[in-house]
């Protein structure tokens, strides 16, 4: 399964064909005791997800379908695997806008709400092909107010060939890139704000299904794939994320003395989170941030833990004190952080030591043993340095490059379903902090003092407090693993690395 580019995280495309399908690195959301309606589901792709969604915990599924032919064996063939009331068909003809409303209030009238809804009825017949884009077009986007968790799942059944060409089917193609269109755009974060219903497209590759009019010549001209591939994919996808409430929670941010680690530590403040350990070098920064801390959020809200990144003792010494007065860690931001080339491997060993020392403890140890609730977050501050080039200061930019690497490595499924931790980056831009208002003279001197003054000037900064307020957004909800930027004061977006399969010639 391959991840593709989408700057919004509430929209994705999935594109599953038989030879990349891989386990998506995102935190799950419980399957448990939810309620999907699945469209064309008496048979194919649609039948395959009804299956893998109730193998997984959905307690009950209903069968929206026009085909009645085989309902029957159907029912029976899932009331025999998954027992009795898993299962309600409602005869349905998705072009038809009363009928597919009646498929959601039966469901509801039974199953007393509705969290997932599998858009999958579509044909394939370009004899017909005024039929195929009513179907395949007609995607009912609804906002779930009878979802049971906190956000409800629409996932729409697109294709590969909505993204690649098949010239035997060009109308067939024209409905599929609809779909995913529609999905991109109805799956735009200012509708999950209000709705908090997620988005996706799935792309399967040529599948198996009767779907397929010749099953040899398919074999001959295309990779091909069984359904097996299509069950691992519902299940990862529609188990993608879920909404962290940070209410009651406890943050340990390092560098939160002061500069924009100390904006973190009040904006998670703002945002529900109960107290906040300030891990710092410097007392004099704490001294303040501390009074400002009791004067605006009232006292008991912070607590100063003199902490060299550096000093891996020093680190557990932060995580620690924090158990011992708050009795929980939720959430870890390794934020401490120099820019000065000059003094290079002192800058190497906190922006690259400190994190991989707040990983390993947090990871590992502190967040996984002492959360709160299911899952823990670690983000790691990195840079548009660490994505970019900036000639003028070489080896900061190595150390921020270095912060995004661990994250996607430490961000993979498998660390996450052993420790319940979500660990994401942050790539900010030029922040108006004393890292930039004192980088003068912070490099190798010479040729990169001269560059740095030729270049920094034409960059546009943004205030500490936006970069904060983004960061919070995605400690809420972000799909684990991922790099986000926040620049210029304009909202997040998410970099997505290209995958290196795709570059082969
Ligand atoms: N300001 C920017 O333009 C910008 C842009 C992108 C990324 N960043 C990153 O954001 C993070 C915070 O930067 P800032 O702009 O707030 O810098 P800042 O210099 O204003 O604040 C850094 C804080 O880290 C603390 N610190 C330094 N060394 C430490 C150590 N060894 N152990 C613990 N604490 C230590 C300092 O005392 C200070 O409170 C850094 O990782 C930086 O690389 C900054």
């Amino acid at each position: 399964m391959l991840r593709n580019k989408n700057k919004y995280f509430s929209t994705e495309l999935f594109v599953v064909t038989d030879f990349l399908i891989r386990k998506m690195s995102t935190m799950p959301l419980d399957l448990k005791g939810k309620i999907a309606l699945v469209t064309g589901g008496a048979s194919g792709i649609g039948l395959a997800c009804v299956k893998a969604l109730l193998r997984n915990g959905v307690k009950a599924v209903t069968l929206a379908d026009i085909n009645t032919n085989s309902v029957e064996i159907v029912l029976a063939d899932i009331e025999k695997e998954f027992g009795a009331d898993r299962v309600l068909f409602v005869k349905t003809d998705v072009t038809n806008s009363q009928q597919f409303e009646n498929a959601f209030k039966k469901t509801i009238e039974k199953f007393k709400q509705l969290d997932i809804l599998v858009n999958n009825a579509g044909i394939y017949n370009e004899q017909e092909w005024e039929k195929e884009v009513a179907i395949n077009v007609a995607l009912k986007i609804i906002y779930q107010k009878n979802r049971q968790g906190p956000e409800a799942v629409i996932v729409n059944l697109a294709s590969i060939a909505a993204i690649d060409r098949f010239p035997n089917g060009p109308i067939y193609c024209a409905t599929k890139a609809a779909v995913a269109t529609l999905t991109r755009n109805f799956g735009d974060i200012s509708y999950y704000e209000r709705t908090k219903v997620r988005l996706l497209a799935v792309c399967p590759g040529v599948t198996m299904t009767p779907l397929v009019v010749d099953p040899a010549l398919a074999r001959k001209l295309y990779p091909v794939q069984d359904l097996e591939g299509i069950h691992q994919c519902f299940v990862s996808t529609a188990s993608d994320k879920m909404v962290l409430n940070l209410e009651g929670k406890i943050a340990l941010v390092t560098g939160g003395a002061s500069g924009i680690g100390l904006r973190y530590a009040k904006e998670l403040l703002r945002n529900g989170v109960k107290a906040v350990t300030l891990a710092d070098v410097s007392d004099s920064f704490a001294q303040v941030a501390l009074s400002e801390i009791e004067e605006e959020f009232g006292p008991n809200r912070a607590l100063f833990v003199k902490t060299d990144v550096t000093d891996i003792q020093q680190f557990e010494n932060a995580f620690k004190k924090t158990i011992e007065k708050f009795k929980h860690v939720d959430i870890l931001i390794n934020n401490a952080g120099i820019l000065n080339d000059k003094i290079w491997e002192k800058e190497i060993a906190i922006n690259i030591n400190g994190v991989i020392h707040g990983i390993l403890l947090g990871l590992e140890n502190y967040l996984f043993k002492y959360k709160q609730g299911p899952e823990a977050v670690i983000v790691n501050i990195s840079s548009i340095a660490g994505l970019g080039v900036f000639p003028f200061i070489p080896i900061y930019c190595g150390t921020k490059a270095a912060v995004a690497a661990l994250t996607r490595n430490w961000g993979t499924s498998n660390h996450y379903e052993r420790t319940k931790v979500r660990v994401f980056t942050i790539c900010p831009g030029v922040t108006v902090t004393p890292l930039i208002t004192e980088i003068s003279g912070r490099n190798l001197g010479g040729v990169y003092e001269d560059m740095l003054q030729k270049d920094l000037g034409g960059m546009s900064a943004q205030e500490p407090e936006h970069v904060a307020k983004e960061l919070v957004k995605l400690i809420q909800s972000c799909p684990n693993g991922t790099v986000w930027v926040i620049e210029d004061g304009k909202p997040r977006y998410e970099y997505v690395f290209p995958e290196r399969e795709t570059m082969l010639k």
